[in-house]
């Protein structure tokens, strides 16, 4: 199958001499469309730092990416960012604080080029109600006047109302409660199974991407040690720390 994504012995360095830090290593993979693949791996391993990569939030310092055989660093930015969205960990940073809701939702979809207000009105409503947020009871209000899960969903209604070929989501369900994490999970399926949205699920919670993914990769200290189909890592993975990482969740002990 033709890849969405290629990513090619990418890597970023941060400082110089000998406070270098190379938080991303040689990483190298591929996502086909409509796949999921979660990248797992603990605190400070460069999964955050990958996306960023992989968003142009940041310029790597080594290594290319194509999107559709096209090298990434000559499409425009806006025209790569309606093909490839993200949702952060931390919404509360993510957010202009003096915009509503209505507000940040028109100025996202601002990336593609005129709509008339209808439907614009018509996409955004969607989007919310898609994550299960009342329009009438959200669009008017602020940043600090929603509760951690409302920010965390209004910031997914804002992604995949662009329709992204590719979502980046970045520990999407940190700020949620578990039943909220379950329809978070699902909504990322069911915008697969809908619209054909390739997703890369960054987490350390290898339970989740058990659940949700096609396929794994496993960071360690900025590389990527380990790599496969979900049920291949998970049942017989072969690197010691991916073990580990196994080994902090119940259900797959022994
Ligand atoms: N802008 C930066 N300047 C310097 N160092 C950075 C910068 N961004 C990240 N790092 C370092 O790069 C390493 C990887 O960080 P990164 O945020 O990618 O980890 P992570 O896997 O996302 O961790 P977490 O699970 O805690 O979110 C860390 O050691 C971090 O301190
Ligand atoms: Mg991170």
């Amino acid at each position: 199958m033709k890849s969405l994504l290629e990513v090619e012995a990418l890597g970023r360095t941060f400082g110089s001499g000998k406070r270098t830090l190379q938080a991303v290593k040689g990483v190298t993979f591929s996502l086909a469309p409509g796949e999921i693949v979660a990248v797992v791996g603990e605190s400070g391993s460069g999964k955050s730092t990958l996306a960023r990569l992989i968003l142009r939030l940041l310029s790597p310092t080594q290594g290319q990416m194509r999107l559709e055989g096209r090298d990434v660093f000559r499409i425009p930015l806006r025209a790569y960012w309606r093909m490839v969205q993200a949702v952060f960990q931390d919404p509360y940073s993510s957010f202009n604080q003096f915009y509503s809701v209505r507000r940040l939702l028109q100025k996202s979809l601002g990336l593609l080029g005129p709509l008339s207000s209808q439907e614009r009105e018509a996409r955004i409503r969607t989007a919310l109600q898609s994550v299960g947020l009342e329009p009438e009871g959200i669009l008017g209000k602020y940043p600090h006047q929603l509760s951690g899960g409302q920010r965390q969903r209004v910031m997914i209604a804002r992604a995949i109302m662009l329709r992204p070929r590719l979502l980046i989501t970045d520990e999407p369900t940190s700020a949620l409660d578990a039943s909220l994490r379950a329809t978070v999970l699902n909504l990322l399926k069911d915008l697969r199974q809908e619209q054909g949205t390739s997703i890369i699920f960054i987490t350390h919670d290898i339970g989740q991407a058990y659940y949700l993914s096609d396929r794994i990769l496993v960071m360690h200290q900025g590389e990527v040690v380990e790599e496969g189909p979900v049920e291949r890592v998970v049942e017989q993975s072969q690197h010691p720390y991916t073990k580990r990482l196994l080994s902090d969740v119940p259900r797959f002990h022994g």
